[in-house]
């Protein structure tokens, strides 16, 4: 899958870009009843909220084979390697839960601030690309994304230990505000929340700042992150678990387009 010249200005001007319908409802039973299982796990891969819930699974395409398949998958490889004009390898994997009722906020941050200051990662020539599991609604914990934010390089930021299970270099109300403000007057909102059903993609900037807040409803908000690096752009400190930042950092080799929907009919057939 390619961008078009319209989604690449879009990307290039607000810092993300929204592709609904991308994953078939077929591919979306698949990942969604693996992702359930891993979730419900018990190994250090899986971290949970205070509560005990589910909130994410690392790395889990070094151990499902559903996963590895959608970390190789045309339609997220294509526009990242379009984008970054070379090969990439897979930094970090997240599925994350914000499971019903319980699922925590995550703080307003940028996700290249961390891979700079933990990873030593040279540049900003990597970014998530996000798979929605779970319809994801203006109700349910929705990211929650600030547009142009990306143009001004990584804030500064104050490392947050406390406030969730999952430490994170946070900006302060006041660089949030600000950005807000620049928002509103460049892009008419301030903030916008993608919202959209199971198959939906969303590929946002590395120094994109964003945010997400506490699911206090009943339905589950699951979004798998695949974070892609540019090869030439791979992290040189390694201060994290290797199931955190990975290390290793061979080319990711596409698989067919069809690769997720033959296995989840084998898997059918096999089953039976
Ligand atoms: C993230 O920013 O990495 C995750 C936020 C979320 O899943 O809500
Ligand atoms: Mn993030």
């Amino acid at each position: 899958m390619k961008l078009s010249a319209d989604q690449l200005k879009a990307f290039d001007e607000q810092g993300y870009v929204f592709l609904p319908n991308c994953f078939s409802e077929e591919e979306i039973a698949l990942l969604r009843i693996e992702g359930e299982a891993i979730l419900k796990a018990d190994r250090q891969e899986v971290w949970r909220e205070k509560t005990g819930a589910p909130r994410t699974a690392f790395a889990a395409h070094t151990f499902s084979e559903v996963f590895r398949l959608l970390v190789s998958h045309p339609r997220l490889v294509g526009p990242l390697k379009q984008y970054f004009g070379e090969d990439v390898y897979v930094h970090q994997f997240k599925l994350n839960a914000k499971a019903a009722f319980e699922g925590d906020v995550w703080q307003w941050h940028q996700d290249y601030g961390t891979w700079a200051r933990d990873d030593g990662m040279p540049q900003a020539r990597a970014m998530n690309i996000a798979v929605f599991l779970d319809e994801v609604m203006p109700i349910n914990g929705p990211l929650l994304l600030i547009p142009g934010s990306h143009k001004q390089g990584v804030f500064e930021a104050g490392h947050d230990t406390l406030t969730t299970s999952y430490p994170l270099w946070t900006l302060d109300k006041h660089t949030v505000t600000r950005l807000c403000r620049d928002a509103e007057g460049a892009h008419g909102q301030g903030i916008v929340a993608p919202t959209g059903k199971p198959g939906s993609v969303l590929m946002f900037h590395g120094n994109l700042v964003h945010a997400s807040p506490p699911n206090i409803t009943p339905y589950p908000r699951k979004i798998v992150y695949v974070t892609f690096c540019a090869c030439s752009n791979h992290i040189t400190k390694f201060t994290r678990a290797e199931w955190i930042a990975h290390r290793d950092f061979t080319p990711i080799q596409p698989v067919g387009d069809d690769a997720l929907a033959e296995y989840a009919r084998a898997h059918r057939v096999a089953a039976e």
